[in-house]
């Protein structure tokens, strides 16, 4: 499959966000970080703005879940206009009748594992999702660099997809860049969430195409 690129809006000016979600028209994705302060110690958006995002930009929004009781919530995203929406499963209680009620809702289901939590006790799992975040930082903040030491899950991760014969896509988030992306495309990523190295730079758009071209080579 080919690279997709997901600019996360946590590194855009928050009172600009509809500029900043066209800055990047051209992306695969959206990407839009939803912290609460308990799952992880930082805050950002909700509901509400998702909706209004959503009217702001033609470019699906691949919402990323940093919050307790998903189960409760997630479904809500999909309402809001969410193409995609991953929710971790160390928040989740039931994430198989989870992912289902999110496909069901008519998005894409995916799956996020924190740095400390391994795949392989959810390798029966994959079959109910169309995406897994393999978190190349721990979640709460962007600009935090990226940790190698995820490359060994990313590329387990991968070969448990081919082996079970699925179509779902593999996204890193955290650290990705310039420096970084080509060892995550290595590894066997092909969704990559950027949001320093995007909205970091002067050209987002631009940097969102350099990224892209990377990560095919
Ligand atoms: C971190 C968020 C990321 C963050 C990435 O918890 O999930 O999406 O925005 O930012 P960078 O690319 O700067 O590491
Ligand atoms: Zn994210």
């Amino acid at each position: 499959m080919a690279a997709q690129i997901s600019p996360s809006i946590l590194s855009a000016d928050f009172a600009r966000l509809a500029e900043e979600a066209k800055a990047v028209e051209g992306a695969d994705w959206l990407h839009v970080d939803v912290m609460d302060n308990h799952f992880v110690p930082n805050l950002t958006l909700g509901v509400p703005v998702v909706e209004s995002l959503r009217k702001a930009t033609d470019t699906p929004l691949d919402c990323h879940l940093m919050i307790e009781d998903p189960d409760r919530w997630a479904p809500a995203y999909v309402d809001a206009g969410a193409g995609s929406v991953t929710f971790h499963v160390e928040a989740a209680a039931a994430p198989v009748r989870l992912a289902r009620e999110i496909r069901a809702k008519g998005a894409r289901a995916s799956m996020a594992l924190k740095p400390a939590t391994p795949i392989e006790p959810y390798e029966d799992l994959l079959p109910e999702l169309d995406m897994l975040l393999v978190m190349t930082v721990e979640p709460g903040f962007g600009g935090q660099a990226f940790l190698d030491i995820m490359l060994p899950k990313i590329r387990r991760t991968r070969e448990l997809i081919g082996k079970h014969g699925l179509e779902m896509w593999l996204q890193v988030d955290g650290g990705v860049s310039a420096d970084t992306i080509e060892r995550c495309a290595e590894a066997g990523a092909d969704v990559f969430v950027a949001g320093s190295a995007v909205y970091g730079k002067e050209d987002p758009a631009a940097a969102v195409q350099g990224l892209r071209r990377q990560a095919e080579e």
